[in-house]
């Protein structure tokens, strides 16, 4: 850390082992030493300069998800920083392998400066590896982490924090019989036909839920009011989270934020979905119970293992406080009206290569074409349409949901998002401001398996 409007990191990317099952020793891919990785804390405006050393036996590229960041700092998919002693580009291990066009050349080096300008609404932000082809294997081995900023805004609020604010990682794995993370691969089981069962093709799920890189761990709270950053970090698993105490009743989850920050008003959910790469800021209230009561945070969604992500248990009284029903009035408003142009996009399998691929608009990624070419400043709305589960995430900016299956959006649509989840079938219309950087940014399926089998393409701003 260094002077009073910037801030420096430096996180050496590098293997360790470590205990995630009980008595086992699991082979990791870390950002310096530890799953999730190391947690910054930002103020917004605030530069924040995070030099990452490659340690690993393979390529990286760091994205700051959710981060309003210039092109040369997004982490492109083709901008690497090598292991030092790299010599042959690799080119097996994921679920990609489509090829990279020649027309880009590869930027790399063993260190690489990322510069976040943060110039940005409070939010929870997460770091993830994004290097074309590869991106699901390098989270899986846990190439994840946490980012905050913080506002006055959301000072002024004086939510919860401390040991109150809770963050929550949850994100599933498979380990194989000596403990080691089993990652699927790979060619054999992408050569089926469409539609056939494919084991794959939905992604890569685990039947171990991890929080924070702990399986099912229990958290001791007392009975006043939390807060809780959630993440949902996994490759391709879908959650539907409740909370439901010991004595059968349900605690309701107050959702006061979504992916890019406070929302306006609190939504009070009995339960949330959340699909790969979206967050949500959860007020929890444990008033109502008794010292000694059990809270199990479960996922409807998930059968046998996977029913649990974790538990609270209430240990002692603590000081109750109000749930603000005013949050945030800096949302942006944009207006369908305003909107200078209408694009689609299909979201939907078809075949890449005589493989089978994950396409947006029939076409898999090309780092070499663009895809769509913005104006800067404009306002835009696209409507997305689905064939099957799609986390679909924008880099750069926020949006927001105007319709989903084109009626009104759901409860947990509200505020402003980076990444939308659609259910099969479904479409949603988003609407956006090209108003950050200039340059040439991503927008995916966040299903990272989908993304490295081609669900992804180019957003050129001008
Ligand atoms: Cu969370 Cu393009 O990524
Ligand atoms: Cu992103
Ligand atoms: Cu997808």
């Amino acid at each position: 850390e260094s002077g009073a409007d910037e801030e420096r990191y430096e996180i050496v990317q590098r293997e360790v082992d470590a205990e995630i099952l009980p008595g086992i020793s699991t082979r990791l891919w870390t950002y310096d030493g530890s799953f999730p990785g190391p947690t910054i804390e930002s103020q917004r405006g605030r530069h924040v300069t995070v030099a990452h050393r490659n340690e690993l036996p393979v390529p990286t590229v760091v994205h700051l998800h959710g981060g309003r960041t210039p092109a040369d700092s997004d982490g492109y998919p083709t901008d690497l920083v090598l292991p030092a002693g790299w010599t042959e580009p690799e080119r097996s291990g994921g679920h990609g392998g489509h090829g990279m066009s020649d027309e880009r050349a590869v930027v790399s080096d063993v260190e690489r400066e990322y510069g976040f300008p943060l110039d940005q609404r409070a939010t929870m932000l997460w770091y993830h590896d994004h290097r074309m082809d590869f991106t699901a294997p390098a989270i899986w081995r846990g190439l994840a982490g946490l980012h905050f900023v913080r506002d006055d805004v959301e000072d002024a609020l004086d939510l919860p924090g401390g040991d109150h604010e809770v963050p929550l990682m949850i994100a599933d794995r498979a380990f194989d019989a000596d403990g080691q993370l089993a990652y699927p691969s790979l060619d054999s089981t992408l050569t089926g036909e469409i539609g056939v069962e494919e084991p794959y093709l939905a992604g890569v799920l685990g039947d171990v839920i991890l929080v924070n890189g702990a399986p099912w761990p229990e958290y001791e709270v007392d009975t006043g009011l939390y807060r809780l950053r959630v993440l949902n970090g996994s490759n391709a698993r879908h959650y539907e989270l409740e909370a439901i105490a010991d004595d059968g009743r349900r605690l309701l989850l107050v959702q006061i934020g979504a992916d890019q920050g406070l929302l306006a008003a609190p939504v009070r959910h009995e339960s949330l979905p959340i699909g790969p790469a979206e967050r949500y800021d959860l007020l929890i209230d444990f008033g109502d119970l008794p010292v000694g009561a059990k809270v199990r945070l479960a996922n409807r969604l998930g059968t046998g293992r996977c029913a649990d992500v974790m538990q609270f248990k209430v240990v002692r009284e603590g000081s109750g406080a109000p749930i603000p029903e005013m949050l945030a009035d800096d949302l942006p408003e944009w207006d369908r009206s305003e909107a200078a142009v209408v694009r689609d996009f299909a979201f939907r399998a078809g075949r890449m290569d005589g493989r089978h691929g994950w396409l947006i608009d029939g076409l898999p990624f090309d780092p070499g074409r663009t895809d769509v070419t913005a104006r800067h400043g404009d306002i835009e709305i696209w409507r997305l349409v689905a064939d099957v589960h799609h986390p679909i995430h924008l880099h750069l900016v926020g949006f927001r949901v105007l319709t989903r299956g084109g009626g009104e959006p759901l409860p947990h649509d509200a505020g402003l998002k980076d990444t939308v989840s659609l259910r099969p079938g479904e479409s949603a219309e988003i609407i956006t401001r090209f108003d950050a950087y200039r340059g040439r940014f991503l927008f995916h399926c966040h299903n990272a398996e989908h993304e490295d089998m081609g669900m992804m393409a180019n957003l050129e701003i001008l």
